[in-house]
């Protein structure tokens, strides 16, 4: 190698780095995201509505192969363009409703520019998938300049999390030849999975129901007070503990 190949693998080097660091710095400012998601749903609705969240940024080889298998030019800008699915993000949720409930705070909220929305909720996969993808561009700050980052975001529901990771293993164990008797079989799954989430859809809404009521009790107890015009509600026995004279 000349010094003239050395340098340009060294920028060649640097440039990849780089290109890659930035899908994670993308999935850092996205986790913060949630967890802000994660805490306010938490205060407001009184829950947890993301049971886990999972990243990863696309292994080099693996960004290599769907090149290949798209006959995508070689060049980094090229590459950003085509492949939407370099930096992945999967939260897992408890309620259906959870699903869309998120999506929307991300959209809204975090003023997320939205560039694609495939819901396989509403329209699932002919082999029984179900999730809400959202392909989103991320804003990240690098020294040398602000990027818009495409992120692909899965959402979906435990049930729907288990049914895609088992027929992924499924997929691959078979070499993407899959008997017809198993395809079958997880397309039952499949509507099993979904008869599930409704059923705990049901099941949550009624808890919600009850517990609605039971603040509402709860509140007609409380007296409203006003204090640099800000409202707060307290327990009517404190107040009239203040103004008992002794
Ligand atoms: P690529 O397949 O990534 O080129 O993009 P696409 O435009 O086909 O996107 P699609 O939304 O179909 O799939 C993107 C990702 O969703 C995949 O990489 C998987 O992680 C997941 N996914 C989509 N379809 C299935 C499926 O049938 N089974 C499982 N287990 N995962 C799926
Ligand atoms: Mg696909």
């Amino acid at each position: 190698m000349n010094n003239n190949q050395i340098e340009q693998f060294k920028k060649l080097k640097t440039d990849v780095t780089r290109f890659m660091m930035m899908y994670q710095f993308a999935l850092n400012e996205l986790e913060t995201k949630i967890e802000i998601v994660k805490e306010e749903f938490q205060f407001l609705h009184d829950y947890n509505p993301i049971e886990h969240t999972k990243s990863r940024v696309k292994s080099l080889e693996s960004i290599m192969n769907k090149i290949g298998r798209k006959g995508i030019v070689l060049s980094l800008e090229e590459i950003k363009h085509h492949i939407k699915d370099i930096a992945g993000l999967r939260i897992t949720c408890s309620f259906i409703s959870d699903i869309y409930k998120i999506s929307d705070m991300l959209q809204n909220q975090f003023e997320l520019k939205i560039n694609e929305i495939k819901d396989y909720i509403q329209h699932p996969k002919p082999n029984g998938y179900r999730s809400l993808h959202l392909l989103v561009e991320v804003p990240v700050v690098m020294s040398d300049g602000k990027e818009n980052v495409c992120v692909e975001i899965q959402i979906r529901t435990i049930a729907m999390d288990f049914w895609a990771s088992l027929e992924h293993k499924i997929f691959y164990k078979y070499n993407q030849t899959v008997p017809s008797r198993l395809i079958q079989e997880l397309k039952e799954a499949s509507d099993s999975a979904n008869k599930l989430d409704k059923q705990m859809e049901r099941l949550h809404r009624e808890i919600s129901v009850i517990k609605e009521t039971q603040n509402e009790d709860f509140s007609e107890q409380l007296t409203k007070l006003l204090i640099n015009n800000q409202s707060f509600k307290l327990p009517s026995s404190v107040l009239e503990l203040g103004s008992s004279k002794e």
